[in-house]
């Protein structure tokens, strides 16, 4: 199966292609752990890490994946802004780790927020990612201990005939509009960049800033409305993703366009276009989201949505200006309510024998 390099300018597990099987793992660092047990944890899953994602085992190893490959395991480690205070290196702390703002809508659970570290997992094989899971929250040991588990999954390779967009649990293609690694100002919106971005530290040269939040679809009321409804609410078509204003899945929506009757086809509050770059000074980020369904809550619905990881260079021009105006105008945000939140310093990659986050942590 698909081993995905390990090693490189930047983390695995951002560009890569969405996974069947994924993990985020939030974990605080124990009482009295400091920089030097923080950085002995990175070096222990730097190298659990690059062992696993290249189809070896690890030493004590369970044997839970034994017999299957790689299968497109990726590790991806990233610092939360707590991390700094509880290890001394505040002054090196990222601008863009300040607190994310309120929004309206939010209905936050601090227990599953946030975090000292986070580790996103994914694969293509639920014991390859669950095998990763469980080696990587061993080599923690005393230095760290879980805050949050959250555990997601996509559409499994080969279940479509055709590879194509994957579906969320409301039924919508979701990801179709996300920048492409071969758009001209792809790494400038998605890396900083060498040396650090003009608000960057040096050591997130490479990196990334990864916005999670578990948001909550609220499934028996979507699933009350007509598909054209559900369709208005978007902007685009339930089978195959393409705009209300006709073409195919990527065709561009025309936001000009309207009806006989003079009304907008895409309605202003229309998901797709409140969210798009076209209407918010062109902030984008990279949306690669893993669904989640957790059982039923106390009343029997669904305790399930989506569990939303986008990347940037940085948060304020990513994330923070769309859920601003997602916040304001959505037609989705009946159906949706964001119950987790968490924002992560995700550093640039490592060449072999160093570690992730050395440049920090040394
Ligand atoms: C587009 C669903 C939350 C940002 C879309 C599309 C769907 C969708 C179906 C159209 C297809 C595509 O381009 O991928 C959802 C659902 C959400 C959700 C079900 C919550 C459960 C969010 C959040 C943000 C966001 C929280 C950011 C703050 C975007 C962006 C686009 C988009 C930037 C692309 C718009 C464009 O470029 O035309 N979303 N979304 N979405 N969404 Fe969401």
């Amino acid at each position: 199966s698909t081993a995905v390099p390990f090693h490189g300018k930047h983390q695995p597990g951002i560009t890569v292609a969405p996974q069947a099987c994924g993990h985020l793992i939030a974990f605080d660092l124990a009482p009295g752990a400091d920089r030097k047990a923080a950085a002995a944890l990175l070096r222990r899953w730097t190298g659990t890490a690059e062992r696993l994602a290249a189809g070896r085992t690890t030493t004590d190893d369970t044997g839970i994946a034994l017999d299957a490959g790689p299968s497109s395991l990726t590790v991806t480690f990233g610092f939360g802004r707590t991390f700094f205070d509880r290890t001394g290196l505040e002054k090196q702390r990222p601008a863009s780790l300040d607190p994310l703002p309120d929004f309206s809508s939010d209905a936050l659970d601090a227990d599953r927020s946030n975090g000292d570290l986070w580790v996103r997992i994914g694969a293509d094989d639920a014991l390859v990612a669950f095998h990763a899971l469980r080696a990587l929250q061993k080599d923690a040991a005393d230095t760290a201990r879980v805050r949050w588990q959250m555990n997601g999954f996509n559409r499994s390779s080969g279940a479509t005939a055709e590879p194509m967009t994957t579906r969320n649990l409301m039924g919508q293609v979701d990801g179709t509009r996300n920048p492409r690694p071969e758009d001209e100002d792809f790494d400038e919106r998605i890396f900083v960049p060498d040396g650090g971005g003009a608000k960057d530290p040096a050591w997130m040269a490479g990196g990334s800033y990864a916005v999670v939040r578990r948001i909550r679809m609220l499934l028996d009321d979507w699933d009350g409305l007509s598909v054209g409804d559900q369709e208005q609410v978007i902007g685009r078509r339930k089978s195959d993703g393409s705009p209300l204003t006709g073409g195919s899945e990527t065709t561009l929506p025309d936001l000009e366009a309207r009806d006989a009757d003079g009304r907008p086809v895409i309605a202003a509050n229309a998901h797709a276009r409140v969210a798009a770059p076209e209407t918010n000074g062109g902030a984008a980020m990279l949306r690669r989201p893993f669904s989640f369904h957790d059982g039923y809550d106390e009343k029997g619905a669904p305790d399930a949505g989506l569990l939303f990881i986008c990347w940037q260079a940085d948060p304020l021009r990513g994330f923070v200006p769309v859920q601003r105006k997602l916040d304001r105008g959505d037609a989705l945000s009946a159906f949706i309510r964001h119950e987790a939140s968490g924002l992560y310093a995700v550093p640039g990659g490592c060449a072999p024998g160093e570690y992730v986050g050395q440049r920090l942590l040394e």
